[in-house]
């Protein structure tokens, strides 16, 4: 039987495949990992098996909302409240308006922070303040949701509810409380008018494997 840590790798692979073959896979995957979180968040899928929808976001990619209300549409940095909420959102490829939805791992959080409070790596990834990062936390995959107070702080942090890791959005998404092995991989941003993209791929891993 594998242990813990190859099913965390399994995980990761799990995660990877187009959505459609993930069911059976991870309930056999949850089995093995006790208690890694590998829910599939229920965001669109009509772009699952059109080219490129599971490859990672790059340069230049916009971004679309992934849930609520405005689900598919455009996000604009007009849309970001400074200081949250975080939105969560998918890559969008803009020559062939395909949304990168095949892989959970594609998932991103956009939060538009006080430029000030960045840190200097944070700053240069950032766009007029806005942040964005995996939303797959590194401890057991779950997604991360929560915008609330941080453990024994008094600002916000970004939360994964499954066992509460809290990460630092100003400071590279590092861990600041809980269980995660490591910082949540940070997507570059770029700014031009109301039009936010993507200005180079992940930096970090993404998911759940415990090196890199
Ligand atoms: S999956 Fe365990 S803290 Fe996120």
């Amino acid at each position: 039987m594998p242990d813990v840590a190859s099913a965390f790798d399994e995980t990761e692979y799990a995660a990877d495949m187009p959505r459609a073959h993930q069911t059976r896979r991870a309930v056999l995957v949850t089995a093995l990992a006790a208690g890694a979180c590998i829910a599939t968040s229920g965001s669109a899928k009509a772009d699952d098996d059109r080219p490129g929808s599971d490859e990672r976001p790059q340069k230049d990619d916009l971004l679309v909302f992934s849930e609520g209300p405005q689900s598919g549409q455009v996000l604009k940095p007009s849309d970001l409240k400074l200081g949250g909420p975080p939105v969560h959102a998918w890559p969008k490829d803009p020559k062939t308006s395909v949304i990168r939805n095949g892989s959970r791992l594609n998932e991103i959080i956009a939060i538009k922070l006080d430029a000030a409070e960045l840190d200097d790596d944070t700053r240069a990834r950032a766009a007029d303040g806005i942040v964005a990062y995996s939303a797959i936390c590194s401890h057991a995959g779950c997604p991360v949701t929560a915008w609330v107070k941080g453990e024994g702080s008094d600002k916000n942090v970004l939360k994964c509810m499954c066992h509460n890791s809290e990460y630092d959005p100003r400071a590279g998404a590092q861990v600041v409380f809980g269980p995660a092995p490591r910082r949540l991989a940070a997507l570059p941003l770029a700014v031009s008018g109301d039009t936010l993209t993507v200005a180079a791929p992940f930096a970090g891993k993404v998911g759940v494997s415990q090196s890199g």
